[in-house]
């Protein structure tokens, strides 16, 4: 009983009735979602997907820290140089409306995801100063609320009083699959193998560094999304919202 209800506005809200203006129940309220998480884990599909059904604003904040390093190694700024690199951070015209990402104008959708911006947005991720200045920028777009945010330390830095936040994790095997098959990502060239061991050193770094490292907020949902298909994340997630907000039993 509970679950056909539950099914019927998960329903509702796939055939998108929120995102044209008919709001129902808890979904008129501006909440802020955070979903963290590894690399190939799954965040931006979930975002992306979860922003779309809610009508909310969907922001990755990794895409900032890519297309802030893209722009620095454009200037020949060093990439361990945090005054000039947040000072860059700082002045810089970010956007991501419609898929497309943005810096000073200039469209590096593409260019920010290959293997060496992965890498050099690993390195700007580490200045303490550029995260001060990404993270303020961060809580200015969530701000009002309405957003769903997606990245490493938006639970436990940016939003810490999140209304939800999820944690998206996967084997690194699963994970590396899912990256070497993203022709967006590595134009699907790079081999298995070199793909995963990257994404494990990468790791290593998100999650060792002294500022805001990878870690999972002691209120986060923990979902493994190695087995699972991506609609049934979805909808687990979505029906995970439902049932916070309105309670059924
Ligand atoms: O999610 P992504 O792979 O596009 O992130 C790019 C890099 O930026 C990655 O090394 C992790 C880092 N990052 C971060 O430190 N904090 C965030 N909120 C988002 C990304």
């Amino acid at each position: 009983m509970l679950d056909s209800i539950r099914h019927a506005r998960v329903e509702e809200l796939e055939e998108g009735s929120l995102a044209s203006g008919t709001l129902v129940g808890p979904f008129v309220k501006r909440l802020i979602i955070a979903i963290d998480g590894p690399s190939g884990a799954g965040k931006g599909t979930l975002a992306r997907t979860m922003a779309t059904r809610l009508g909310y604003l969907h922001v990755d904040t990794g895409a900032m820290y890519r297309s802030v390093a893209w722009k620095a190694a454009q200037d020949g700024l060093s990439l361990d140089d945090d005054a000039a690199v947040s000072a860059l951070a700082e002045r810089a015209v970010l956007d991501q409306t419609g898929g497309k990402v943005t810096i000073d104008g200039q469209d590096v959708t593409r260019e920010i995801r290959t293997p060496e911006a992965d890498k050099a947005a690993a390195a700007v991720a580490r200045l303490p100063r550029v995260r001060e200045v990404l993270v303020g920028r961060q809580r200015a777009l969530g701000a009002n609320g309405a957003v769903v945010m997606e990245g490493r330390d938006i639970g436990t830095v940016v939003f810490p009083n999140a209304d939800m936040k999820i944690y998206l994790d996967a084997s690194a095997e699963e994970r590396a699959r899912r990256r070497a098959s993203d022709v967006a990502h590595t134009g699907g060239k790079d081999s298995l193998a070199s793909v995963q061991s990257e994404l494990v050193a990468r790791d290593k770094t998100d999650s060792t560094r002294t500022v805001a490292p990878l870690t999972l907020a002691k209120d986060a949902i923990y979902i493994d999304t190695t087995e699972m298909p991506f609609e049934v994340v979805v909808n687990h997630v979505m029906m995970l919202l439902i049932d916070k907000l309105n309670p059924l039993g």
